[in-house]
């Protein structure tokens, strides 16, 4: 009986690990897929070219916290749009649901916030293929949705940044672009980001800044970087 069990157990953990796919790794090229959506077919990430693109899961529509998620993502479009960013939305529900849902996000932003149309697609996933992919179904938090899941990819369609959100709580949009910008910071000024950085703050620097001949030809430098403790160097921001 004990090892019938304990087999019953290896099988079951079996099904599970496998049922939820794995998540892909930082660095790595996003996962390509076809799905329908509420703008039509969408082959993700290549039909939106060299862009950065977020794709965003949650677990499903019409939910309080998800739709308190969709509405905050709609009035952030414009800043997205302005940092380069496509946004792309996926659950395990079908496009007529989410075209519905899709209306009343919309109905409820004309009330509270004035005229915004959602411009991002809702992509639908029934049977969890794509969730899989991405790691998006966690079996001991909700076998059957997605949890609340925020991938971000390079305009080369790395990821460049997993997160993952239990189904109990709301994720701050602004954080999300906030890492958005301080990656796009990151790799521009070729730095790194501190503890809490947000747009214009000080950066790190990857290696000490200037040699001391560097200062001898430059003297200004000293003006454009400092140092705190004995592994820190800092670059002001302009
Ligand atoms: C929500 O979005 O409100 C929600 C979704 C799944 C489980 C619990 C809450």
């Amino acid at each position: 009986m004990k090892k019938i069990s304990v087999l019953l157990i290896i099988i079951t953990s079996g099904v599970l690990v496998w049922s939820q796919g794995t998540i892909p790794m930082l660095g790595e090229k996003a996962p390509s897929f076809e799905a329908n959506t509420t703008n039509g077919k969408l082959a993700f990430p290549e039909d939106f070219g060299e862009s950065w693109k977020i794709l965003v899961s949650h677990p499903k529509d019409f939910t309080p916290v998800c739709t308190s998620e969709l509405l905050a993502l709609a009035t952030m479009q414009d800043e997205f749009d302005e940092l380069g960013v496509e946004l792309a939305v996926i659950s395990i529900d079908d496009v007529a649901t989410h075209e519905d849902w899709k209306r009343h996000l919309e109905d409820i932003l004309l009330e509270t916030t004035g005229p915004i149309n959602i411009d991002f697609p809702l992509i639908a996933d029934q049977n969890g293929r794509i969730s899989n992919m991405y790691g998006m179904l966690h079996a001991w938090e909700d076998p059957t949705r997605d949890v609340r899941g925020v991938f971000i990819l390079n305009p080369e369609n790395q990821i460049r940044s997993i997160n993952f959100y239990p189904l109990n709580i709301g994720r701050n949009m602004e954080e999300i672009k906030r890492v958005v910008v301080a990656l796009q910071t990151s790799e521009r000024e070729e730095a790194l980001m501190p503890a809490n950085w947000k747009e214009g703050d000080d950066m790190l620097m990857k290696y000490v800044p200037y040699t001391s001949e560097d200062l001898a030809n430059n003297p200004g430098l000293e003006d454009q970087y400092y140092k705190v403790g004995f592994n820190m160097w800092f670059k002001k921001s302009n």
